[in-house]
């Protein structure tokens, strides 16, 4: 698996799979650049990749602006993997504003990432964006009302890209990573409210698992599969990925 020579920006590259993204697409040659949203988070982010490279850049996803200025560079490859959960509760519980702000960040500033992007991509004649997706895309949860709406719309929003712009040579995919062990779960866990927070933390799957499969989308290998929503759970994505059979 070879990335060599192509540049690759993570939004949320500071922790969890995006962290784990970052190390990945780094260590099959790429450039990468990763956003975060502290000077403080970058620094803890470059403490645990050691010795692999990778620049990070303090910016909101949600700031346009701050995004447009990075993204104004160029870049190869896009990973969408910025996200939050909250806010959890059932719908009569959750604050109007909460629910807005979760899809600002889960959608609209996914949305606004691959826009700027695009524009690059198209010029320099290709790209790969990958969404990171979710089960609950396509299945609602109890307590994640507005995570299930923007990882919907985020789903609708790989196919619209690829209708539109697969003939200009940009390859999109939804990845849903599984059920990983990262701080979303442990948030997740402490909620309490449907059955993926009774889920034990042994039952979950580490982070560099969909990261291998997101460094593998990346490459030419995965060309057949632009503009699906794939899960990781699938026996032949996971083999074509290099990573073992479904545990
Ligand atoms: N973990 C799972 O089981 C699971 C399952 C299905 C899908 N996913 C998806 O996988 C992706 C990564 O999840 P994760 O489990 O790694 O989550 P995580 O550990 O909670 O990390 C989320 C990352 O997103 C960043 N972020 C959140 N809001 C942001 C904003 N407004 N601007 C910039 N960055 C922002 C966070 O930055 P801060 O550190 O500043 O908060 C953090 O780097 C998400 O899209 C999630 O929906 C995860």
């Amino acid at each position: 698996m070879t990335l060599t020579g192509k540049t690759a920006l993570v939004t949320g590259g500071n922790r969890g799979i995006g962290l784990a993204a970052v190390r990945a697409l780094a260590l099959a040659g790429a450039e990468v650049h990763f956003t975060a949203r502290s000077a403080a988070n970058i620094a803890a982010a470059q403490r645990d990749l050691g010795d692999i490279p990778a620049t990070g850049h303090h910016a909101n996803m949600t700031d346009r602006i701050a995004m447009a200025t990075l993204i104004e560079q160029g870049f190869d490859i896009l990973v969408n993997n910025a996200a939050v959960i909250g806010p959890i509760g059932r719908i009569l519980d959750v604050s109007a504003e909460a629910w807005a702000a979760s899809i600002d960040i889960n959608l609209t500033a996914a949305f606004h990432a691959t826009q700027l992007a695009l524009g690059h991509m198209v010029a320099r004649g290709g790209g790969t964006i990958v969404n990171i997706s979710s089960g609950a895309a396509h299945r609602p949860q109890e307590g994640w009302s507005a995570y299930c709406a923007g990882k919907a719309g985020l789903a609708m929003l790989t196919r619209s890209v690829h209708m539109e712009y697969r003939a200009e040579g940009i390859r999109i995919f939804g990845l849903a990573p599984g059920v990983v062990d990262t701080d979303m779960q442990a948030t997740i866990r402490a909620s309490g409210i449907n059955p993926v927070s009774q889920l034990p933390r042994s039952s979950l799957a580490p982070a560099e698992e969909p990261a291998r499969a997101i460094a593998w989308l990346c490459t030419s290998a995965a060309d057949a599969l632009a503009g699906q929503e794939l899960d990781i759970r699938a026996p032949d994505l996971r083999a074509a990925a290099g990573l073992p059979p479904p545990g």
